[in-house]
C-alpha cells in the first residue's frame, strides 16, 4: 500500500481533472502517424508512444493495482516496458532503447489507455472510504501526465528536427507583427521572505515545506530575453570568446560547436528556426528559446546582469496572475510580448536541492523528485508547452545545465544598488 500523498481535490473534481488531462494527451497525439510516435532521437527524449503508455502505467501501478480489488492489467509485461525510473516499482527497460519497442503497437497502446480509463472511471465513481486518498493520487497522476504532455511535444520536436524535410507538427501560422518591448527593471526590497508551497492545493513534494529565505534587494526584468537580444550577443562574439562563460560551459559549447540556440540556422542573411509549426524565420521580439543554462548564464554576464535565483523569481511574481501563453493556447512556441508566465521556462541560478525540512513520501512515489536533487538547475515560469492546470508560482522544474531541448529561456536580474 502506498502512503497517502497530500491531497486537495474533492473526489468528483478528481474525475474532471482526470478526464481533461487524458483528453489533452490524446489530442496531442491525434495528428501523429505510428511512425512519428516511434521516434527517439536521444536518450533524454522518449517516443510519443512511450509517453502515452508510461502515463497510463502510472495510474495502474500507483492507484489501480494497490487500490482496486480484482484489477487486471491487459499485459503484466507493460510494467517492465513503461516503468521509467522507480526502482521500488520493479525492474524496467533501458531508457535509451525505448525507440526500439515496436510492440505493443500504437493500437495496443490506445487500448491500454482505454482499459485504464475505464477502470479509473469505475474506481472514481464508486463510493469508498479511501476516496480522498485516491483523489490525491489521481491529482498527482494528472500532474505527472501534464509533465509528460510537455515532454511529448518537446521530444517530438527534437525527433522531427532530424528529418531533412523538417515536417511541421501543426500548420505554420504567421506571428503577429509586434514592436519591441524595451527592457526595464523593477526594484524589490530585500529581507527575510517566505517561499515554497503552503500545502493548500496541489504541489509537488519538492515545492515544500514553505520556509524562510534571506534575500538582498534585487531588480527583476520586465520581460524575458528576446531573440533580438540574443542575436546582439551572437554578433558581439558571445559564443566565441570564453570571457563570459563558466569553464565547464565553454568546454561543452566548444565541443558541441554551439554558435546559436538549438534548432537555428542562417539562410539568405536571416536566422531561421525549426518549431512545432515547421521552419520559421526567427521572430525577433519573441523570447529566445532552446538555450542551455551555460548559454543563459554567459548571456547574463555579457549583458552586465545575472540570472535570478528561484527565490527572487517567486517573490517578484507570486502575486502576478497566471496568464500567458500555455500549451492550452495551442501556439506551441513562445510569442512576442512581456508575459510573466508561459512562453519559456526561465533558468535560475538556483540548484535543484531540497528545501529545509524536505521529506519525500515513503515508498516509490518518494522517488518522483527527491532522487534528482543533484547537479540540476531550477527553472521557473512555465512555457508554451506547459498545461495551464499545472502552473503555480511555486512550481520548480529542473534540468541539467547542458540541456537545451525543452522550451528554455531566461530573464535577467541584477543586484539593487
Ligand atoms: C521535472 C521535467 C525534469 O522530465 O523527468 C516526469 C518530470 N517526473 N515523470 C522529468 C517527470 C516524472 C521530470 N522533470
Ligand atoms: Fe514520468
Amino acid at each position: 500500500m502506498i502512503r497517502s500523498v497530500p491531497r486537495s481535490l474533492a473526489p468528483n473534481a478528481a474525475l474532471g481533472l482526470f478526464a481533461r488531462t487524458r483528453a489533452r494527451t490524446d489530442a496531442l497525439a491525434a495528428p501523429l502517424r505510428p511512425e512519428d510516435q516511434m521516434l527517439q532521437s536521444m536518450e533524454d527524449a522518449s517516443p510519443v508512444k512511450w509517453h502515452l503508455a508510461h502515463t497510463t502505467w502510472f495510474y495502474e501501478e500507483f492507484i489501480l493495482k494497490p487500490r482496486m480489488p480484482g484489477y487486471v492489467s491487459p499485459d503484466d509485461r507493460f510494467a517492465f516496458l513503461f516503468n521509467s525510473y522507480y526502482t521500488q516499482a520493479g525492474p524496467r527497460h533501458a531508457r535509451d532503447r525505448r525507440g526500439l519497442v515496436s510492440r505493443p503497437d500504437c493500437t495496443e497502446v490506445a487500448d491500454y489507455r482505454a482499459h485504464v480509463d475505464d477502470a479509473m472511471d469505475a474506481l472514481l465513481s464508486s463510493g469508498r472510504d479511501d476516496a480522498d486518498d485516491i483523489a490525491g493520487l489521481v491529482e498527482l497522476g494528472c500532474h505527472h501526465e501534464m509533465q509528460h504532455q510537455e515532454l511529448l511535444v518537446t521530444d517530438l520536436l527534437h525527433g522531427l528536427s532530424f528529418n531533412p524535410l523538417l515536417p511541421a507538427y501543426r500548420d505554420p501560422e504567421p506571428l503577429p507583427v509586434t514592436t519591441e518591448v524595451p527592457v526595464s527593471f523593477a526594484r524589490h526590497e530585500g529581507g527575510t521572505k517566505r517561499i515554497g508551497h503552503d500545502g493548500k492545493g496541489f504541489a509537488y513534494d519538492c515545492e515544500q515545506p514553505r520556509h524562510k529565505v534571506f534575500v538582498a534587494p534585487f531588480e527583476m526584468a520586465n520581460r524575458p530575453v528576446t531573440n533580438r537580444d540574443w542575436i546582439a550577443f551572437m554578433e558581439d562574439g558571445g559564443y566565441t570568446g570564453a570571457r563570459h562563460w563558466f569553464m565547464e560551459g565553454h568546454a561543452v559549447a566548444s565541443r558541441d560547436g554551439w554558435q546559436h540556440p538549438l534548432y537555428w540556422w542562417a539562410q539568405d542573411g536571416e536566422w531561421w528556426t525549426f518549431t512545432l509549426r515547421g521552419a520559421q524565420p526567427v521572430a525577433l521580439d519573441a523570447p529566445v528559446v532552446h538555450v542551455s543554462y551555460y548559454e543563459a548564464d554567459a548571456y547574463a554576464r555579457w549583458a552586465g546582469a545575472r540570472l535570478p535565483t528561484e527565490a527572487e523569481h517567486e517573490i517578484a511574481f507570486r502575486d502576478h496572475a497566471i496568464d500567458g501563453n500555455f500549451l492550452d493556447d495551442g501556439k506551441l512556441r513562445p510569442m512576442p510580448g512581456s508575459a510573466v508566465w508561459g512562453d519559456v521556462w526561465e533558468w535560475t541560478s538556483s540548484p535543484f536541492v531540497p528545501y529545509p525540512g524536505f521529506r519525500p513520501p515513503e515508498g516509490p512515489l518518494g522517488e518522483y523528485n527527491g532522487k534528482f536533487m543533484v547537479n540540476q538547475m531550477v527553472l521557473r515560469g512555465g512555457s508554451c508547452a506547459t498545461a495551464r492546470d499545472q502552473m503555480r508560482p511555486t512550481y520548480r522544474t529542473f534540468f541539467y545545465p547542458h540541456q537545451r531541448w525543452q522550451m528554455m529561456g531566461l530573464r535577467l536580474a541584477r543586484d539593487a544598488t
